[in-house]
């Protein structure tokens, strides 16, 4: 009869304890211990099996330049934003792990990928939908490749066959919450089970060389599901984010062995798939003919692409007891922080008025640059004053009324002129900037109060 122990599971991050425990020594979490069955023999198997454990081989050091240089050998995705966030195309032999909410479209995104790769032999792995479903789906994608095929599997001792019978180029699996080995008894999606399978899909693509690509769905509060050491365990964490009633997407890069982790990608889902979207300034400006009061134009960056969006405001009369404060894409906080700014530097009543602040196109903006615009937009729908629309903003604002330089200006400056900008609101504390090729006429202030007067005169 096989050994059988149990061990209690973190669900949080991942510790080991062999008893139950209330509050993990580790992260402090409580009531996350669950209890999961390991067999014994299992274990010792597989320490056999594990080829670096087998042969207790020396390995010398070498000079790093003569180590093999990765770069050259990068698949190219054929899709700009993907080639950008993996920084620079898909490394052999890595594990990279997409996360984000159900319903986002990572597995549209994947199937894709799968679809548009030339010349490359790619195994979509589902253990969530069927055959059938991914069909469905790549028809509507629309794209034709001989050479992507599917296999409905969720053990990965089976996987491992397939592969080695089909040996692919790339392989996709939907996702890691629904694998599982024989070499652990706990159920699919257990955080035993995920760590084994992320560990042993992280030792094939190493020993075969054959880039992983591991979709992985996240709690409530954001995490991937299953422990953060999964997150250790990959080579690259990419985040598909996005509100799901509107059609932009971001892919962000949280973690990558192979380049930076500053780089997002934005796409637009679209009835027949994800489109790339190159130019993501022309999408988040609405169009409009007149100007209208309570809006401004920020110039913020997201990694390391400038973009203009939208701010709106609306202040109001208050007329039920407590004046609303509402903010949709900014911190509501820092927005009342900028309420009392105005408040108390440039003589503004918002204490008797209804505030909302809305950021066009369901982004959330973290960038302070985005502050002037924002001080800009509560104004103007305070004053009934449009701003003229052909003006940006791109400074942080503090306490006192001053404001911030932010960094590159430069981009930000060019993003703006590139898009027929005529005028745009920097810090004067913003490095000296060569004007001389731009058409954009730049404008630097220094205090909160000088914009009003600029502005509103
Ligand atoms: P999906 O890739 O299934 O999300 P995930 O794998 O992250 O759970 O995407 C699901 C949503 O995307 C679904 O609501 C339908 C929508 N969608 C489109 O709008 N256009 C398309 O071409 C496809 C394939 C899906
Ligand atoms: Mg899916």
């Amino acid at each position: 009869m096989a050994k059988t122990k149990s061990i209690y599971f973190c669900q949080n991050c991942g510790n080991q304890s062999p008893k139950w425990i209330g509050k993990c020594p580790v992260c402090g979490e409580w009531n996350t211990y669950v209890e999961e069955v390991i067999d014994k023999d299992v274990e010792k198997l597989k320490e056999k099996r594990n080829p670096s454990a087998k042969k207790n081989e020396e390995n010398k050091p070498i000079p790093v330049k003569d180590v093999h240089d990765i770069e050259m050998r990068r698949l190219d995705t054929l899709d700009t934003e993907l080639n950008r966030v993996l920084g620079g195309g898909i490394v052999p032999g890595s594990l990279v792990l997409i996360g984000g909410e159900p319903g986002i479209g990572k597995s549209t995104l994947m199937l894709q990928l799968a679809l548009q790769l030339k010349g490359v032999k790619v195994l979509y792995v589902t253990g969530e939908e069927s055959d059938q479903q991914i069909k469905l789906r790549a028809e509507r994608i629309g794209i034709k490749n001989e050479q992507c095929f599917i296999l409905t599997e969720t053990n990965i001792q089976q996987i491992f066959k397939q592969t080695e019978a089909l040996a692919p180029d790339v392989i996709i699996i939907d996702s890691i919450q629904t694998l599982n080995t024989v070499y652990v008894e706990s159920p699919a999606g257990s955080v035993s089970q995920v760590r084994e399978c992320t560990a042993e899909l992280q030792r094939y693509s190493k020993e075969t060389s054959i880039p992983i690509f591991l979709i992985g769905h996240i709690t409530k509060d954001g995490m991937i599901a299953g422990p953060k050491v999964l997150e250790h365990i990959v080579d690259t964490v990419l985040q598909f984010e996005g509100d799901r009633n509107y059609t932009y997407r971001i892919l962000r890069t949280t973690k990558n062995r192979f380049g930076s982790t500053s780089e997002i990608g934005i796409y637009e889902m679209l009835g027949d798939g994800l489109r790339p979207v190159l130019n993501p300034s022309e999408i988040l400006l609405t169009q409009r003919e007149d100007d209208l009061s309570g809006i401004a134009i920020a110039c913020m960056m997201e990694g390391m692409r400038p973009f203009l969006i939208e701010t709106q405001a609306l202040v109001t009369p208050a007329f039920y007891g407590t004046p609303q404060r509402s903010s949709t894409g900014f911190d509501v906080r820092r927005m009342n922080m900028l309420l009392a700014v105005l408040e108390k530097r440039a003589g503004f009543r918002f204490g008797t008025k209804d505030v909302f602040l809305n950021i066009a196109g369901g982004l959330r903006v973290e960038d302070p640059a985005i502050d002037l615009a924002v001080i800009s937009a509560l104004t103007s729908s305070y004053n009934d004053m449009p701003v003229p629309s052909k003006i940006a903003f791109s400074a942080e604002v503090g306490l006192s009324g001053e404001v911030r330089a932010v960094s590159r200006i430069d981009q930000r400056i060019s993003e703006a002129d590139k898009l027929g900008f005529e005028k745009i609101f920097i810090s004067k504390f913003n490095q000296k900037i060569d004007t001389k090729k731009l058409n954009i006429e730049v404008v630097t202030i220094s205090r909160v109060q000088q914009l009003m007067e600029e502005l509103f005169g």
